[in-house]
């Protein structure tokens, strides 16, 4: 695989904070001056939305706001980037009752205005499915700012390598290591879901605005990875690279093997 230095025409913008907490605060009041903007002009807000441990300091910041500072999200859509496949919504592991927990059910989000695929959909029926998910975010006017955390396989929602730049909404097979991550929450990886429904890369580079999270050492390895390389289908984020508005939001623990060329913003 080819290793070089970031040459794609757009460099990201790269925040290093102290802590998750942090990083996240800033992100969140972002999110949340562009949510009342458009409110105020009487327009919707819409979020990708990603699971796993990293966002969850960036929902209970949204929380915090919502409760605090009386921010509403009336009219906020939101479309979720993966669920597991065979898992009902009501599972306590499914990603559906993973959103409800995290965020849904502490906010004011009309319950017909968020989205996550259904991993129950019969398996004739996946493309349909598919499809119409797509169709629902072109219907919400496409993803404002989609929210990403990176596996340690360079997924990006779970598009596992090998993931193509124009790959579409679809079912993919999990890599063993992100099964072997997955584990713990689990129970055993013998009890992780060997499938998943994933927005496709093409379908997260559509976002007008797109901010990965990533914390903690065990992530400094495939972020250094994604950051020496030329956007190649063995390691799904670096498409990311491609876009012209992408951010990037990491703890020093994370940042610790990026490559010194790249410029960064230490608060
Ligand atoms: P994590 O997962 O947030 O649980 O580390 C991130 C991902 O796999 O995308």
């Amino acid at each position: 695989m080819p290793t070089q230095s970031v040459t794609s025409a757009h460099k990201p913008q790269i925040t290093i904070s102290s802590s998750p907490r942090e990083a996240s605060a800033g992100l969140a009041a972002s999110i949340a001056e562009a949510i009342r903007d458009r409110a105020s002009q009487g327009k919707t807000y819409t979020l990708g939305l990603a699971t796993g441990s990293t966002p969850i300091p960036l929902y209970q910041e949204l929380i915090r706001l919502h409760r605090e500072a009386g921010l509403s999200f009336r009219n906020v859509y939101s479309f979720n980037l993966d669920e597991y496949y065979g898992m009902s919504p009501s599972h306590s592991k499914s990603y559906h009752h993973f959103m409800r927990n995290a965020l849904f059910d502490e906010i004011d989000i009309p319950t017909e205005q968020w989205h996550i695929p259904n991993g129950e959909t019969p398996r004739n029926e996946i493309g349909r499915h598919c499809q119409a998910y797509e169709e629902a975010i072109e219907n919400a006017g496409g993803i404002d700012l989609q929210i990403l955390g990176i596996g340690r396989t360079g997924h990006i929602g779970f598009n596992e390598p090998p993931s193509q730049a124009d790959s579409a909404t679809r079912l993919i097979i999990l890599d063993p290591l992100t099964k072997k991550d997955a584990a713990p929450t689990f129970g055993g990886v013998e009890h992780v879901p060997n499938e998943a429904i994933t927005l496709g890369v093409s379908n997260i580079l559509k976002a007008r605005q797109i901010a990965l999270m990533a914390w903690g050492e065990g992530k400094s390895e495939i972020l250094a990875r994604t950051f020496n390389m030329l956007p190649t289908p063995n390691l799904p984020a670096t498409f990311l690279l491609k876009h012209p508005n992408f951010s990037v939001y990491l703890d020093r623990a994370a940042a610790q093997k990026l490559p010194p060329n790249l410029t960064c913003q230490p608060l």
